[in-house]
């Protein structure tokens, strides 16, 4: 048999690696045929609740795209709806909280609810994988973090300027300390029974803390996604990811992680000095370079490899996730060219 390709874990471990390892944050998604046309006959949600054809379109971009990780096919506002908000996938607008939690009242009414046993399906899911991947490549879980995950139970969907979360915070700091320990709570068990069921490293994405101040990031959100990080089962990689943070890299960073996911808003090498040598880096190619041609790709592909400087540690992803119309092709050609312009 030949050796199990874990590059990625030993990224993770900022341990040398004969290249960088790389794969794509959403991955699994709507710029392949394969992924469309299952949508086309289920719902969202359905797809995330039916652990066969989680596990199935969590492995089919692995083998086609020839990445180093395997992500779990989920999503963040999973955990919300056993809080009995109301989560609905609406078409064309996105994801939609029929209840937003909006005062200490609304935050004392959610369900206490055991993530354990309502989440089981996402476990389920995880070990038909693990066992489809046969140790080929190893497996991320995820979850949300709990301020991104907040903003979406205040908001009761996206939002453009997170004002009634703010509000929230600046006016009920008890209600808003409240709600932020009880999302860090389920959001710990939550990663650690995917870690039971067999995912080798986690993510835990906080996609919208970059609307926030630096200061207001340390003071409302670091101690909670900290509490979530100090509580994942030890020697299990977790990855800290955020989009919009450059000004707030060092709270990042202390909030904890073993590797600092990074968008494409910074420039590897300098946010890779802000967080300390002594952290692995994941990202950072913005996603719409996907668009350009496989020659402009493998340009930027290498701009990114020479900021990290073949120094161990790094794991090569996108910025954010993977855009719609990406075409699969541009996504095989970078993949491609992380491997051959690595090569050590
Ligand atoms: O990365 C992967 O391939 C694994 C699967 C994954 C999904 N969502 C599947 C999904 C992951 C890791 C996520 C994370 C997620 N979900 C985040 C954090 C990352 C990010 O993008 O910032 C957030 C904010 C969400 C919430 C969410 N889910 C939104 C805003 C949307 C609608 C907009 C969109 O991008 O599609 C979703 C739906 C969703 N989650 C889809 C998929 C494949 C599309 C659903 C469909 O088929 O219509």
């Amino acid at each position: 048999m030949t050796k199990p390709n874990h590059a990625f874990l030993a990224a993770c471990r900022l341990e040398a690696t004969p290249y960088t390892p790389v794969w794509l944050m959403r991955q699994a998604g709507r710029y392949m045929e394969e992924y469309r046309k299952l949508r086309r006959e289920h719902d969202f949600l359905a797809l995330c609740k039916n652990p066969d054809l989680a596990a199935q379109i969590t492995v089919m971009p692995v083998e086609r795209l020839g990445v180093d990780a395997a992500i779990l096919f989920a999503d963040i506002l999973l955990i919300l709806e056993p809080m009995g908000v109301g989560l609905e996938y609406s078409k064309g607008d996105g994801p939609v909280i029929h209840r937003p939690v909006r005062s200490g009242k609304d935050v004392d009414a959610l369900n206490e609810f055991d993530p354990e046993t309502e989440l089981s399906f996402v476990y389920d899911a995880v070990r038909k994988i693990s066992k489809a991947l046969k140790n080929k490549v190893p497996l991320i879980g995820f979850a949300g973090a709990p301020f991104t995950l907040a903003s979406y139970l205040i908001e009761g969907g996206g939002s453009r300027d997170y004002v009634r979360t703010k509000k929230l915070f600046f006016t009920a700091p008890e209600a808003w300390k409240r709600l932020m320990e009880r999302l860090a709570r389920v959001t710990a068990e939550y990663l650690n029974c995917q870690v039971a069921a067999g995912a080798e490293a986690v993510q835990l994405f906080d996609s919208w803390a970059g609307c926030l101040t630096p200061s207001d990031y340390e003071q409302f959100v670091l101690p909670h996604t900290r509490t979530v990080i100090n509580a994942i089962a030890p020697g299990v990689p977790v990855i800290h990811f955020s989009t919009g943070t450059a000004g707030s890299l060092k709270h990042v960073r202390a909030a904890g992680g073993d590797v600092i996911g990074f968008d494409w808003r910074v420039n590897l090498d300098e946010a890779w000095q802000t967080v300390g040598y002594d952290v692995a880096v994941q990202g950072n190619l913005d996603p719409a370079i996907l668009y350009a041609s496989p020659k402009e790709i493998k340009n930027r592909v290498a701009e990114i490899l020479r900021r990290a400087g073949s120094r161990p540690g790094h794991i090569f992803n996108l910025g954010h996730g993977v855009l719609p119309e990406t075409p699969v092709d541009h996504v095989i050609a970078m993949v491609e060219a992380v491997h051959e312009l690595s090569a050590r």
